[in-house]
């Protein structure tokens, strides 16, 4: 069997790296950061006022906006005053240009910044992060962004508002689908690949846009899963689950920060000084600029922390955000702030001067225009190559959630195949969220399941199609139908999910199980006895109990992106051997939400499930999720052996060596994730059942075997103790190397001693 391998995803990034720097090399931009400094300081000495508050100002075009416009002005006007610092929602070298030449007709011709939501692919649309995330493989995860950024920068883009690296252990927040999962340590090492790969070799190259991390912080924990809701969280946990991912995006270099619309513990995260200048720019000593979230300045009124734009104002500046996306709280108030004494002008010139650095690192000041060469822009965007990209990254999301009787991968000489469902032919929904707006085009270029079916299979096999229902209703006219295509078949393929609009921002739902009639559907078409593999595609962790245990094959596609059709059908048949894992757990029933796997044992542990009596269980439902994070099968199987620890103790001065051999005992070439978790038994704050700390995904061919090793120092076994300090305390360690967070293959114990 083909499969296409690791090797060549390096290749890919590698010919996309190549190209970029041969065809378009030019002088990069100054670099020196102390001559940056100067020419910063030299060019605030000559600003008005009013001039520096245009520099903390953004807004957006009025076109594709993903908040409400709070601009009734001419924008091209206000930037020849030198009254904006940033555009966004404005792509295309042609329309950049425009803005551009405006900024270039003010006084101080100071450029403007370009930012927009490339979250996953510019033109060429990759899987949703989610998605890219239960590959477990950083380097698909950093040539999707790689991808994205060379085409966004080649069509005059500086700026992506991503990662977003907020953690989210709530399925019916829409926005899950946008981030990597439940788990920090996981969450962590996705933030570092998706930063680099944006910011490349660093910005100021033609091929690479600032990344924002962003939303600084705790979003993800919105109370009950709505989006833009109060969150209210221990330190402990901030500390421990939330703020990792922030931590590890900015030693990437993350350039940006996106702060948030939520309130963490009653203080809006834009208003908040703990976030952004005691822990961001205080502790964390970053050097960049925060952005706030669209309009998330002024909503500080309704949130009942200020009485107006002024105090909104004033309080944002001096909890440490420089730039005002789309509020317009600064422009129309901080010189008058300063001039009153209400804001400190040194807090102006200080978030001013992060702005223009941005702008001097970019090469914005030497030309303008570097990033809008139309040429550029046309042999770059949309080219074969992010599209092989795209399909590259695409099949390795996917996650084999069961294959009883191994039915799949299907064999290509197939007679026939009904294909059925409400997305077995869409296109547009399997760019899902945050895929920017092409027109027309997004109905015509992702390619559907049934295009990629076709595309793959010759023409001896028949494909039949019935939509059967909906997506989201309630009419089962099209059921006879379904089972009638489903009855004339040698195998049924069924595409159910959501529809792309139902999760993402403002997406949030109640009921998160298979929407519509869709799971009655499954039941119609099992009923005929035909073998069937069911293909669910959407934006979150669903519900589909009856599906999981009575279908024998299951696939969880997410939203693949422009490529989806052809990456599944890569999958189907084999050319591809399906190497995905869950980063997030999928529950049983929304009552169980939050349910993750470093869960606390708490003083009545559930021991054994026949006895729940005064246990900390429901009386109606398992405690575990339907399927485990770090859940995911293979074509092939793999055996762990011969576990060795390189001592029965450490001190926190030393590294523990672990090694064991994986070998693949199936028959077909593929890949697993090795996931090591630890569990301290006893310290001052009791410690999670599992923590994953270290994982690695490895390839074998039939019959291959390999010596894994892990090392483990003191960093992973330390936690914050009562006073939140970052420490270890000696004592015993369970080891626990597997397959998922719920199959543990190779246990062991050790002590960490003074
Ligand atoms: C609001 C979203 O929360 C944020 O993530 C996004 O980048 C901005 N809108 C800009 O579209």
């Amino acid at each position: 069997m083909p499969f296409i391998n690791r090797h060549k995803t390096s290749c890919a990034l590698l010919i996309l790296t190549l190209f970029c720097t041969i065809t378009f090399a030019q002088p990069s931009p100054l670099k020196s950061s102390s001559k940056i400094k100067t020419k910063v300081r030299q060019l605030l000495a000559k600003m008005t006022l009013e001039e520096k508050a245009g520099q903390l100002n953004q807004y957006a075009s009025y076109k594709n906006a993903t908040g409400p416009i709070s601009n009734t002005g001419n924008i091209v006007d206000e930037i020849k005053q030198g009254r904006v610092g940033s555009i966004i929602k404005v792509n295309g070298t042609v329309d950049i240009r425009i803005y551009q030449q405006a900024a270039m007709q003010s006084r101080l011709k100071i450029p403007l910044l370009f930012g927009e939501d490339v979250i996953h692919g510019y033109r060429v649309t990759f899987p949703i992060p989610l998605a890219e995330a239960s590959s477990w493989d950083m380097e698909a995860i950093k040539l999707s962004a790689r991808t994205a950024a060379t085409e966004a920068a080649a069509a005059g883009i500086n700026w992506t508002f991503a990662p977003m690296v907020d953690i989210s252990r709530d399925p019916r927040w829409g926005r899950v689908m946008e981030g990597a999962g439940e788990d920090p340590y996981l969450g962590s090492q996705i933030a570092a690949a998706r930063v680099k790969g944006f910011q490349g070799n660093g910005i100021g190259n033609l091929d690479a846009v600032m990344a924002c991390a962003k939303h600084f912080a705790a979003y993800g924990a919105a109370i009950a899963g709505r989006d833009y809701n109060a969150v209210d969280m221990s330190e402990r946990t901030l500390w421990e689950v939330y703020l990792p991912p922030f931590k590890a995006a900015l030693d990437a270099g993350a350039a940006t920060f996106m702060n948030s619309f939520n309130e963490l513990n009653g203080i809006p995260a834009t208003g908040n000084r703990y976030l952004q200048r005691e822990i961001l720019k205080g502790k964390w000593g970053f050097k960049g600029f925060v952005v706030s979230d669209w309009g998330s300045i002024t909503e500080m009124i309704n949130h009942g922390f200020v009485t107006d734009k002024k105090e909104a104002a004033t309080a944002a500046m001096t909890a440490g955000c420089d730039m005002d996306m789309e509020g317009r709280s600064y422009i129309e108030n901080l010189p008058r702030l300063v001039k009153s004494g209400k804001v400190s002008a040194r807090l102006i010139d200080d978030a001013v001067g992060r702005i223009l650095t941005k702008k001097f690192e970019l090469g914005l000041f030497d030309d303008p225009f570097r990033f809008c060469d139309e040429k550029r822009e046309k042999l770059i965007v949309n080219s074969p190559q992010s599209k092989q990209n795209s399909r590259n990254v695409a099949r390795r999301s996917i996650v084999l959630l069961k294959n009883e009787k191994e039915i799949l991968p299907l064999s290509k000489d197939v007679k026939s195949i009904a294909v059925i469902g409400p997305l077995a032919k869409a296109k547009k929904d399997m760019n899902g969220f945050w895929a920017l707006p092409w027109g027309k085009t997004d109905e015509t270029e992702p390619v559907s399941l049934f295009e990629g079916l076709r595309n793959k299979l010759g023409a001896h096999t028949e494909l039949k199609y019935a939509k059967g229902c909906g997506v989201n209703e309630l009419s089962k006219a099209g059921f006879d139908e379904a089972v009638n295509v489903a009855k004339d078949a040698d195998v049924v393929i069924m595409a159910i999910g959501e529809s792309y609009d139902m999760s993402g921002e403002a997406k949030s739902r109640s009921n998160i199980h298979l929407p519509g009639v869709q799971e009655d559907l499954v039941k119609a078409i099992q009923a005929t006895g035909k073998p069937l593999v069911v293909l669910i595609m959407g934006g979150r962790p669903l519900i589909f109990n009856w599906t999981a245990d009575h279908v024998p094959a299951i696939l969880y596609t997410w939203w693949l992106g422009t490529e989806a059709g052809d990456a599944m059908a890569d999958v189907l048949f084999g050319d591809y051997n399906p190497s995905g894992k869950l980063p997030i757990s999928f529950p049983r029933a929304e009552g169980q939400i939050p349910v993750f796997y470093s869960y606390k044992n708490t003083g009545r542990p559930l021991v054994n499930v026949n006895d729940i009596n005064y246990k900390s269980a429901y009386l109606d439902l398992p405690n575990t999720p339907k399927f485990a994070f770090g859940y995911g099968l293979s074509y092939t199987s793999f055996s762990y052996s011969a576990l060795k620890l390189s001592s029965a103790t450490i001190t926190k001065h030393q590294t523990l060596h672990v090694t064991f051999t994986l070998t693949n005992t199936g028959k077909y070439t593929g890949e697993e994730v090795v996931q090591l978790y630890l569990r301290d038994r006893v310290a001052s704050v009791t410690r999670p059942v599992k923590e994953l700390k270290d994982f690695k995904k490895i390839k074998l061919l039939p019959s291959e075997s390999k010596i894994i090793t892990f090392e483990i120092d003191a960093n992973k076994l330390s936690f914050y103790n009562q006073q939140m300090h970052w420490t270890t305390e000696p004592g015993r360690f369970d080891l626990m190397i597997g397959s998922a967070s719920d199959d543990i293959r190779l246990k062991s114990v050790f002590d960490l001693v003074r």
